[in-house]
């Protein structure tokens, strides 16, 4: 495999590429931002939806990819439950299609092909953080814990994320989880091993578009706010990652794709406030009791990732206080994307 330096491929970036990439996922809230960077890129893609050709058929998509021989694929589609992952629960043959199985036949067919691909996973296979507690490190997975939120608000150097060799502590294997979560489990498990391809982790998308599918939307709209600790992804930022980690060729593999750090939900309702100035004043739940009792049906996953694995390929991303304040500062309230 060819490698390319992270400054020869910005100046690749810079003039057109004859690469194909398939786009697999494209009127989806993460596949619209890929669609987006690689039209900044003045990158040919090809945005494949299910009406137009069935790629969830094993036959049918290696048949297609064997015809139109793209140099990558992106795999942004997947379920994820509208309005929360609670329709996940009640939907769960859709979500093992669209989370488990279809990157399975997406990993099959690239494999058959020769096609090297990426596929959008989530950080929602985690629950909690590795905390450092009496001089050593242990898993805590319930970062509402008084004792630890004290340490999350005044150590916070004390509170480290989960890496890419962590097995993933909220999935079918290791329950409780929801069942949102252990299909995105099952998919990178069903993927392990099969040809070449990268694992890139996102985490509770926002940016400063204004959007339903926008953790910051989604902050602005509850009624009351669910404050926990979590790393978070912008979502270009994100896009951005996963296409610098295949143009700089780093080795495939699993990588977590989020602005290095993590924010409490109470952070990013006061920087809400402090930017926005929203005519309306955030209420909390009082703990994870009243939480579930009226607002959410299954466990949700809140944690924090470690992301230097990520950054010592050399691909940049911004910590994560810098694009939620450059977010809010560019908000814009108005979006006709999906
Ligand atoms: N948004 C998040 O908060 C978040 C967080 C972490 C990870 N992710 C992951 O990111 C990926 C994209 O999520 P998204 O938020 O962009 O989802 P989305 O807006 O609901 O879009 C889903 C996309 O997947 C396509 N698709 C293909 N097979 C599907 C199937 N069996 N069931 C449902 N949709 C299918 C849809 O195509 P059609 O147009 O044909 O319906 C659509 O383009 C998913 O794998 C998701 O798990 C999302």
């Amino acid at each position: 495999m060819r490698f390319l330096s992270p400054s020869s491929f910005t100046s690749l970036l810079s003039v057109k590429c004859f690469f194909m990439f398939l786009l697999l996922g494209a009127s989806g809230y993460i596949g619209q931002a890929f669609a987006c960077e690689l039209r900044q890129r003045n990158q040919d893609f090809i945005p494949l939806a299910r009406r137009d050709l069935d790629y969830t058929r094993f036959d049918i998509l290696l048949d297609y990819l064997r015809r139109q021989r793209p140099d990558f694929l992106i795999n942004a589609a997947g379920y994820t439950g509208k309005p929360n992952v609670d329709a996940c629960e009640t939907a769960q043959a859709d979500t093992l299609v669209g989370n488990a199985l279809l990157p399975q036949t997406i990993a099959h067919a690239c494999a058959a092909a020769g096609i090297p691909w990426g596929h959008v996973s989530s950080g929602c296979i985690f629950a909690g953080a590795k905390v450092e507690l009496d001089g050593r490190i242990q898993i805590e997975k319930d970062l509402t814990r008084p004792d630890i939120r004290s340490l999350v608000d005044q150590h916070p150097e004390k509170i480290h994320g989960f890496t890419e060799t962590d097995i993933p502590n909220f999935s079918f294997r290791q329950q409780p989880c929801s069942f949102y979560s252990g299909t995105k489990a099952l998919g990178e498990e069903a993927i392990s091993g099969l040809g070449g391809h990268y694992v890139w982790r996102l985490r509770i998308p926002f940016d400063e578009f204004d959007n339903k599918r926008n953790y910051l939307t989604k902050i602005h709209r509850y009624s009351k706010v669910y404050d926990n600790v979590n790393s978070i992804s912008h979502r270009a930022d994100f896009v951005r990652a996963c296409l610098d980690l295949w143009g700089t060729r780093a080795p495939f593999g699993t990588y977590n794709i989020v602005n290095p750090g993590f924010l409490t939900t109470r952070h990013v309702v006061d920087a809400i406030q402090k930017i926005l100035h929203p005519n309306r004043h955030f209420e909390f739940w009082k703990n994870d009791e009243e939480f579930y009792q009226v607002a959410a049906k299954t466990p949700r996953s809140n944690c924090v990732l470690d992301v230097s694995k990520l950054l010592a390929t050399g691909v940049k991303m911004r910590p994560v206080e810098e694009a939620l304040a450059a977010s809010l500062h560019s908000w814009t309230p108005i979006t006709t994307e999906k």
